[in-house]
């Protein structure tokens, strides 16, 4: 069939129609919401390059993760802002550490919201890379024994499921041990597995305060030219027993999000990053773009890609936009 026979006009000529044939609906059940907890109490502070993204103390994040739980989103994922930083960034494994204090609190407070953390150190050490730093590399082997015992201390202040993002070789099959050897067998793994050492990362780092003193990440983050690689970090981090797989950034790796849900059968998240939404921000700011639209938009290609799951710091604007009874 073709013109004049075939339209593809006719199926596009009414809302209706539109939405019979919508082949990827967002959805609130797809988002998870990143948030930076901080020492102190009553603390809410504004990230500059992040507008409407705050560093929030404990007393107010427990508000925050009750509000987000009403709107119907699944879960967050939380990153620890230490009292300070130490060479082996010991907070990130302390019993009384930032992340573990939050979770605890979390814990008693709200039952029904999923809590991740995410498990890196770069947040965490004085230095600002993503683990144990030795004459300007981060040691592998070394960072994994500290790994475990972060993973563990999560594990017992409460943490629903763990996301580590340190890109360390091996990583996800010494989380699950550590894990299965303690008796949490039951909380899953979200790997980031195809982590790219990207510049998109850049308002994060001055939300976590967690940019390299010396050097950068390309030693153990992925190269963006790279997208054959991403299928082999992937496959090893579902053999080690990844239970849901990520690719990082999401816009400008949409081909890997596509290729990666196409390789293997296992829910896949995409971290739709600190810089793709500043990137909105800034111009809707200007008024150059519509930001509520364009966000709906990235957020559907994302998911028409092939993710599952959509790490973004837009998930409360766009649960609030879904929940809305005459949103189609
Ligand atoms: C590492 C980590 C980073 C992000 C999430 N986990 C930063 C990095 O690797 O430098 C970036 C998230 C974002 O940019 O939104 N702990």
């Amino acid at each position: 069939m073709a013109f004049p026979v075939e339209r593809m006009r006719r199926m596009r000529s009414s809302e209706n129609l539109r939405r019979l044939v919508r082949e990827t609906q967002l959805s609130v059940n797809d988002l998870i919401m990143p948030l930076f907890v901080c020492p102190g109490k009553n603390v809410k502070s504004e990230i500059s390059s992040m507008p409407g993204i705050y560093h929030m103390s404990v007393d107010v994040l427990v508000e925050e993760c009750k509000l987000i739980r009403d709107m119907g989103i699944p879960g967050i994922i939380l990153f620890g802002l230490p009292e300070s930083k130490d060479p082996m960034g010991t907070d990130s494994y302390s019993a009384t550490g930032i992340i573990q204090t939050a979770l605890r609190e979390l814990k008693r407070e709200i039952k029904d919201l999923l809590i991740i953390t995410d498990i890196c150190f770069c947040e965490y050490t004085s230095h600002g890379h993503c683990g144990v730093l030795e004459q300007g590399t981060v040691n592998n082997d070394a960072t994994l024994n500290l790994l475990e015992k972060q993973v563990l201390s999560h594990a017992e202040a409460g943490a629903d499921m763990v996301a580590p993002s340190d890109m360390m070789d091996g990583r996800v099959g010494v989380i699950r041990s550590a894990l299965d050897s303690r008796g949490y067998q039951n909380i899953p793994i979200m790997a980031y597995s195809a982590k790219y050492s990207s510049a998109f990362y850049g308002p994060f780092r001055e939300a976590a305060d967690s940019a390299p003193q010396e050097g950068d990440r390309k030693g153990y983050q992925m190269d963006p030219s790279n997208s054959d690689e991403a299928v082999r970090e992937t496959h090893l981090d579902i053999e080690e027993g990844a239970d849901i797989v990520m690719v990082k950034p999401a816009l400008s790796y949409l081909d890997v999000i596509h290729r990666i849900k196409q390789e293997f059968k296992i829910p896949l998240a995409a971290y739709n990053v600190s810089g793709e939404y500043a990137m909105i921000k800034a111009a809707a700011r200007n008024g150059w773009i519509d930001g509520e639209k364009v966000t709906m938009e990235v957020l559907t290609s994302i998911k028409r890609s092939g993710a599952d799951i959509i790490l973004t710091y837009s998930a409360k604007e766009a649960a609030h936009i879904l929940n809305q009874k005459d949103y189609k």
